[in-house]
Order: C-alpha cells, then structure tokens, then sequence
C-alpha cells in the first residue's frame, strides 16, 4: 500500500492508476478507522480496481465547541488495518496542505443542509461539502464510496454531484453495527458504560419502528413514537430529533412509503450519537 501525502503525490500515483486503464473508487474517511469504514472498502475492492482511502480529520466541519482537538487519531494502527483490507492508497494529507494559508473558498449546501444534523452543527455541512469537493478534484475517483449511516451528508453530496454536473458515482454501503444493535462509530469510544448500555436505545427504537412498518403501520406519527418509547425504555435518553422523512431533501412525511428514511440523534453524556433505517419495500408485495 502506498502512503501519500501530498496533492502532487496523489495525481501522480492516480495518473498512472488511471493511464493503466484502472477504475477508482474512493472512500473518504477522518481514520479512526473501524469495521464500517473498511465494509466501505470492501464494498470499493468490489467495484473498482484500485481503491483511494483518505484518512483526513477536516477542521471545518467541526463546530468551536465540538470534539476537534480530541477526536481519535492513530494512524500508524489505521495504515495496518487499510492495507491488511487491501487499499491501494493512503491518502493522509496534513492540514496545512487542504487549507494553505490564504485559503477561503466553501461550498455552500442548500435547504437539505438546514434541518436535522444541520439544525444542530450550524456550518458542519458546508465544511463536509467542501472537504469533499476538494478530495474528489484531488483524487477524481470514478465511484466514491459512503455509510448510510450518515445518511444526510450522503443525500448532500449526491445533491452537490447532482447539483455541480459532476460525474462521480455514489455509492452507499449500510450501516455496520455492533451485536446490541449500536451502529458502530469512532464517538462510541466516548461513552462510559452506562451510556454505552443506554445507547442501544437508538437501534431498538429505529428497529421498533421498522418491525411496526412491515407489520403495516404507514403513520409517522406512530413511528416517530414507537423509537421515542424506546428511548424512554432504555433510562430516559432525550432525543435531539426523530425524523421521518422524504430521501431526496429529507422533509419530513406524514405517510411512510418505501424508501422513508427513519433517522434518530440523542446525546448520552457529552457524546452525539446518531443512527437511521430506510423502510424496504414491502415483501411479497408490488
Ligand atoms: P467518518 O465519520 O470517518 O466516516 C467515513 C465514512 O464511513 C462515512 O461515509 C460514514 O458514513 C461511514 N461510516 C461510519 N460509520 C459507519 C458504520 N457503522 N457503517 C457503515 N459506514 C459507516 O463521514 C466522515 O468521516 C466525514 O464527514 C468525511 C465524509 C470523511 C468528510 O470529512
């Protein structure tokens, strides 16, 4: 696996990538990295020839009083596991070489971006968007890779690919979770062990909600109800939000059909977690 580091470096290991006929799937990441992040590579190896891993924690889309400083880094155990995985190529640039002096240019979102995550990280998804914008011109990848599991910034940068005429296939991979149902995520090593028990709560409830959808149930009302009552159940963990939504601009539905997006986030202690199912088509049916 090679490990790169700069601009130049990664369009010239890419240039010859591409100039041997190779199809590249790229899978951005901030590192830390667990079993969801390599089902996206995975998922990548699958569909591509040569597969781009950025491990890259961007400033931007933290908020001032969010977890910048703390969040996990180790990339000497992340180049083991992503070359144990079978990625090509590291790309691990620092952040004097995303955002050199003088740089100030964003990509603003819009509407999509205001409600849910973004009600509640203002400017979280314009610095995702712009951290994306610029690894897929430094990378150019055919196909980029994304967890459902952050289920609004995919919708966001399929809008942006959408929006910007810009020819990347997106592809979405499910979420990874743990054996109690808690979707795995690099902020799950911030809990402490009440809240990690009491955080099995968002799955039941997103899980109670889809058992309730397939035995019939179309309110989203009900749904909504049905994930707050499991929260209740697991010790009182409020809700930031629960949504029931529309995929394409995540507006919020009265009637669940197909393709609803159920999404739940709540706070255990100092720790966000956040979590979603989409309702599958309905079996045996048309
Ligand atoms: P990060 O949180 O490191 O996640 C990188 C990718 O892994 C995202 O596409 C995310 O949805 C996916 N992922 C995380 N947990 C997952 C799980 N349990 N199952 C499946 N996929 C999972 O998302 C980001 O980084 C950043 O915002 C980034 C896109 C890299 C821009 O900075």
């Amino acid at each position: 696996m090679k490990r790169l580091e700069t601009v130049d470096a990664l369009r010239e290991w890419v240039g010859t990538a591409r100039a041997a006929g190779r199809r590249i799937a790229f899978v951005p990441t901030m590192g830390a990295l667990h079993e969801g992040h390599l089902a996206l590579v995975d998922e990548a190896r699958r569909r591509a020839s040569r597969v781009v891993l950025s491990v890259f924690v961007n400033p931007l889309q933290f908020g001032p009083t969010e977890d910048y400083r703390q969040y996990p880094r180790n990339l000497i155990r992340d180049e083991a596991l992503a070359a144990e995985r079978g990625v090509d190529a590291l790309y691990a640039p620092d952040v004097s070489v995303m955002y050199p002096p003088g740089s100030e240019v964003r990509v603003v979102p819009g509407p999509t971006a205001s409600r849910w995550e973004g009600a509640v990280r203002p400017g979280h998804f314009e610095g995702v968007l712009t951290v994306v914008a610029k690894l897929f011109h430094q990378v150019m990848p055919d196909l980029a890779i994304f967890g459902q599991k952050d289920i609004q910034q995919l919708t966001l940068i399929r809008r942006m690919l959408a929006d910007l005429d810009w020819p990347i296939e997106v592809v979405m991979v499910p979420t990874v979770r743990e054996s109690d149902g808690l979707a795995l995520s690099s902020r799950n090593a911030y809990l402490d062990p009440g809240d990690r028990i009491r955080a099995r709560g968002l799955s039941a409830g997103l899980f109670a909600a889809r058992d309730a959808w397939r035995a019939g149930e179309r309110s989203a009302e009900r749904l909504r109800a049905l994930v707050a009552e499991q929260l209740e159940a697991v010790g009182g963990v409020a809700p930031e939000y629960i949504a029931v939504v529309e995929p394409e601009g995540l507006v919020p539905v009265e009637m669940a059909v197909a393709g609803t997006i159920v999404a739940v986030a709540a706070r255990l202690g100092s720790t966000r977690l956040i979590d979603n199912v989409i309702l599958e088509p309905a079996a045996g049916r048309s």
